[in-house]
This record gives structure tokens, C-alpha cells and sequence, in this order.
């Protein structure tokens, strides 16, 4: 059985990432008596060496604390990894052999890869490499096909639910449209679930480009009604139709594009066909910061346990996944296949439909 394993969070950060730690050196030390490794700022940890132990006593009081005491980055991919060379200029390189080398350096038999599908990709690829590598499914954009939730989810469906119920009141007072740009790149979990929960008129996502006459029409019957006000919930990656995602930052081979002013254009397309007064709030990255919600603990603490459970079991290669109410694992080749998105003919577009929500497709 593995003695000394080590651990690192990949990608954007999320609520429930120290909580899945602290499950995995727990069950660890306690149960098996293996020691754990924390590899700081991802796959830059793990190409750099730079790693901390991780005792039971480190990982006290981290249960509802957000972000991730490992750090994490987006950049750091083994097989395109960005060196900055003795003259200040950076070069795009495959380092993914000094990995696997520090990764025996750090006496490791064994990684858990806590991470979305970017970070989940770049494990599998390092397991053809002859890692040992086991994953844990986070991300608040839940887009990952192998598990019905992963870390982070429901506590920004939470935080983003919140704000669009404030939105609502000072939407009303003035008669406006408020716009609230959530995020989720490519995948409308956030906006669908936020939306529906927080009552919002008009839902737009991204798996299905949205017609914007369909959406001022829904404004005129609702003024029509007597209501001079409304909310919509655009996701990050929602566009209309004929038109391009809204690129806050292009992408390189390093990093993918950076999504972002989706609600900015929406705005500008009301404000150009009608009179009514309009706002924008982009939720951003508060979506993705502090205290996990009881069920993000609950799932963190669970996927930490079984990570560890398949790491015993010499079950190497799989992704903890969160099915039909039971904890179960995947082959991680399953699990990045491909991205899960929401169905637009399925039943929870089919639930805002039933409420009169406006979907614009
Ligand atoms: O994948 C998580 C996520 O928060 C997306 O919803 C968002 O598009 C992206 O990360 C933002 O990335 P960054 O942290 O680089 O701004």
C-alpha cells in the first residue's frame, strides 16, 4: 500500500477545495497511516517541487473555509507550460517529463488531482505518463459529464441566487431591466438553476443561441400586464443568435479564453430598440469565494474519502463521481470526454418553460 501520497487543486478556485483536503489527510493518516503532500499552485508545484507536508494538525478549522490553502493556477499545463527563460522572455514547453521526475523526487506513489475538466484532461494525459493519479471533480460551472455535481456548484448557485433576489427589489423601485451576468463558461448551470430559483423573467444560456426580439417582446407583455420591471440572468457564455461569445480576453496556448461581457451586450441591444432603462451587474468572481454550503462540504468531504479509498485500492486512473445519491468512481477518460451541458428540449428548460420564464430560443 502507497505510504506517501500528494495532492493539488488545478483551475479556478471554488468553495469546498480545503474541505476536500482536509478529507483526504484525514482519512488518509487516520485510517491508513499514509503520509500526505501538498503540492502548491497546481501542476507549477509539481514542475517546480515546491510542496509542503500536510499532517492532521494542518488541516484543522479548514472545513468551511473557501478558496484553497495549496493555491491553484489555470496556466500551468505540463505540455505547454509557460518557462521564463534566463533573458525574461517566456517560451511555451513541454515539461511534462520534469513532472513525472519531481514527482518520484517527492517520493510520491500515488497524486490527487483536485480539479475541472482542464486540470482533469492534463491528469489523464500525465496517468499515460505513468503517474498514479486520481481526480476529484470541482468547479462551479458543474459542466463535468461524469458526475451530476462537483465541489463548488451549489454554493455559487447559492451566492448567484442571492444576488438576483436583491437585484429584484431595486429593479421594482425603479422600473428597470437588471441584466445578471453569472458565470459558467460554455454551460448554463449557474444561470438555469440561479434563475429559475430566484424567479427570474428571463434566463438565457449558453446551449442555445438566444432571440433577442423574443426577449423585448417578453419586456412589453409584462409592461403590458402592469409590470414595469424585470430581471434576466445571462450566463457568461450566452449569445445571440448570429452572433460571437462575448471574449473578455482572448485565449493562447497556454490558457483558455477568458469569457465575459455577455451582459454588457445585451444591455446595449434593449437599450438600442426600446426606451427602457436598463442595468448591469456582472457577479464575477464572488461566485466563486468563501464559506461552501453544507452540501459542498458534505460532497468534498465524501470525494475526499473515496480518492482515497481508490488510491488503496490500487484503482488508479479514476474520477470520483457523484451519482443517484451514491459516491461511485469513472474512468477518467469518461470523465473529460466531453463537456456536460444543459439539454435545451430536457426537463429543466421544460420547468422554466411550465413558469413563463423567457429563454430566447
Ligand atoms: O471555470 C470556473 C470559472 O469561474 C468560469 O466560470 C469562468 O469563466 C472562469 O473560471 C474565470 O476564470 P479566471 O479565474 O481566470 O478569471
Amino acid at each position: 500500500m502507497a505510504k506517501r501520497i500528494g495532492i493539488l487543486t488545478g483551475g479556478g478556485d471554488c468553495p469546498g477545495l480545503n474541505a476536500a483536503i482536509r478529507a483526504v489527510v484525514k482519512h488518509a493518516s487516520i485510517s491508513h497511516g499514509i503520509e500526505v503532500v501538498g503540492i502548491h499552485d497546481a501542476f507549477k508545484g509539481l514542475y517546480e517541487g515546491d510542496c509542503i507536508p500536510l499532517p492532521p494538525a494542518r488541516v484543522r478549522g479548514l472545513l468551511d473555509r473557501g478558496g484553497t490553502i495549496l493555491g491553484s493556477s489555470n496556466r500551468a499545463h505540463p505540455f505547454s507550460y509557460p518557462v521564463v527563460d534566463a533573458d525574461g522572455t517566456t517560451s511555451v514547453q513541454d515539461v511534462s517529463d520534469r513532472c513525472v521526475e519531481q514527482y518520484h523526487a517527492m517520493g510520491l506513489e500515488a497524486l490527487i488531482v483536485v480539479g475541472g475538466d482542464g486540470t482533469q484532461s492534463i491528469a489523464h494525459q500525465m496517468s499515460a505518463k505513468g503517474l498514479k493519479v486520481v481526480g476529484i471533480p470541482k468547479t462551479i460551472d458543474n459542466d463535468l459529464e461524469a458526475t451530476e455535481f462537483t465541489i463548488g456548484y451549489q454554493t455559487a448557485v447559492n451566492i448567484a441566487c442571492e444576488a438576483i433576489d436583491r437585484l429584484h427589489s431595486t429593479a421594482e423601485s425603479h422600473d428597470r431591466i437588471i441584466i445578471c451576468e453569472v458565470m459558467g463558461r460554455y454551460a448554463g448551470w449557474i444561470a438555469m438553476n440561479a434563475g429559475i430559483s430566484s424567479g427570474a423573467d428571463v434566463i438565457l444560456i449558453p446551449e442555445a443561441d438566444y432571440d433577442i426580439d423574443r426577449v423585448l417582446e417578453s419586456f412589453r407583455r409584462r409592461h403590458l400586464a402592469g409590470i414595469s420591471y424585470s430581471i434576466v440572468v445571462v450566463a457568461e457564455g450566452a449569445k445571440p443568435r448570429g452572433g460571437e461569445h462575448s471574449v473578455a480576453v482572448a485565449g493562447d496556448a497556454t490558457r483558455e479564453a477568458r469569457l465575459g461581457g455577455a451582459g454588457h451586450l445585451l444591455a446595449a441591444q434593449i437599450t438600442e430598440r426600446t426606451s427602457f432603462d436598463v442595468r448591469t451587474t456582472v457577479l464575477g468572481h464572488v461566485q466563486r469565494g468563501g464559506t461552501p454550503s453544507a452540501f459542498d462540504r458534505l460532497l468534498a468531504t465524501r470525494f475526499g474519502v473515496k480518492a482515497v479509498e481508490l488510491i488503496v485500492a490500487g484503482k488508479f486512473g479514476r474520477v470520483a463521481a457523484f451519482r443517484g445519491g451514491q459516491v461511485v468512481d469513472v474512468p477518467m477518460e469518461q470523465a473529460v470526454a466531453k463537456l456536460k451541458r444543459i439539454k435545451p428540449d430536457g426537463s429543466l428548460v421544460g420547468t422554466a418553460r411550465a413558469l413563463g420564464v423567457e429563454l430566447g430560443f
